[in-house]
């Protein structure tokens, strides 16, 4: 019973540091509503090639159902990109031009390359596709620009109203779910920009796209003073619109990138 027990808890000490969640379901599902609005009529047949009849919504979680199969462990580290705290711009630029690591830069640039490839078999297609959607989404998700030595948040422990929780988790689903929308109700909440607006959010490069989000997970760092601080009504309060333009920016920006492969 006792090595029961320990075993137990070992495992759940192995499993708690894991660097192991995203936007929430509903997160990347908005980001992929919004993203389908702005497809060229060209690039959006390219897409319902790939995907057949699952919708870019429904595409946008498969990267994470997957982290159950083993098999595809390998791609863990493409869904964040930790630094260390208090980069400028050109700093973390100077970074991403020598990165060699799995990140979400280094891996979302080898994912764009390759499906500009028309010779790229079907599976991988499917599989790269998939990837980018989801990944284009996690990358403003805040706590996903963390810092590396708190895992990107998951390792600072908060409140969310009366329950434990992380400042990640937070960030992934607390803080949308309490909207009590569903993704296709968010969408129409949030979406609205100009074409002016747009096209500015496309064509800033990538890393900058990676350093908003680095400059918001900093603030939101800053504000937990404590260990269980808790976090509630306030907090929603104050940080609702940051929370929606991170989705509309990312969604607008996934349909860029799509554009600019299969447009
Ligand atoms: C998509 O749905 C249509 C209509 O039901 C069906 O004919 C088609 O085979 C489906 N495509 C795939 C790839 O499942
Ligand atoms: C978002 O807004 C655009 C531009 O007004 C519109 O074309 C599109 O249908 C909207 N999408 C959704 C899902 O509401
Ligand atoms: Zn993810």
């Amino acid at each position: 019973m006792a090595s029961i027990k320990k075993l137990f808890f070992i495992a759940v000490l192995f499993y708690l540091p894991l660097h192991s969640f995203a936007w929430g379901m509903l997160g990347h599902r908005i980001v992929g509503e919004v993203a389908d609005s702005y497809l060229t009529p060209k690039a959006r047949l390219a897409i319902k090639q790939i995907l057949g009849n699952e919708s870019m919504a429904m595409a946008s979680n498969w990267p994470d159902f997957i982290k159950s199969d083993p098999t595809y462990n390998y791609l863990s580290p493409w869904h964040y990109a930790d630094l260390e705290d208090g980069l400028s711009y050109e700093q973390l630029q100077d970074y991403f031009k020598t990165d060699t690591i799995a990140d979400a830069y280094t891996k979302l640039t080898f994912l764009i390359k390759e499906l500009k490839n028309k010779q790229l078999p079907k599976d991988k297609q499917l599989l790269y596709l998939r990837l980018v959607i989801h990944i284009i989404g996690d990358i403003h998700q805040p706590m996903h620009v963390g810092h590396t030595g708190d895992l990107g948040g998951n390792k600072i422990s908060v409140m969310w109203f009366r329950d434990s929780s992380n400042l990640h988790r937070v960030w992934d689903d607390q803080l949308i779910d309490y909207q009590q929308l569903s993704y296709t109700e968010y969408t129409k909440a949030i979406n609205f920009t100009t074409p002016a607006q747009r096209s500015e959010w496309q064509q800033q490069p990538m890393s900058q796209w990676f350093y908003e989000s680095y400059q918001v997970s900093r603030e939101l760092y800053r504000e937990i003073k404590q260990p269980y601080q808790k976090l509630s009504y306030s907090y929603n309060f104050k940080h609702i619109a940051e929370l929606n333009e991170r989705l509309l920016k990312g969604g607008v920006r996934l349909a860029g990138v799509l554009n600019g492969i299969f447009g």
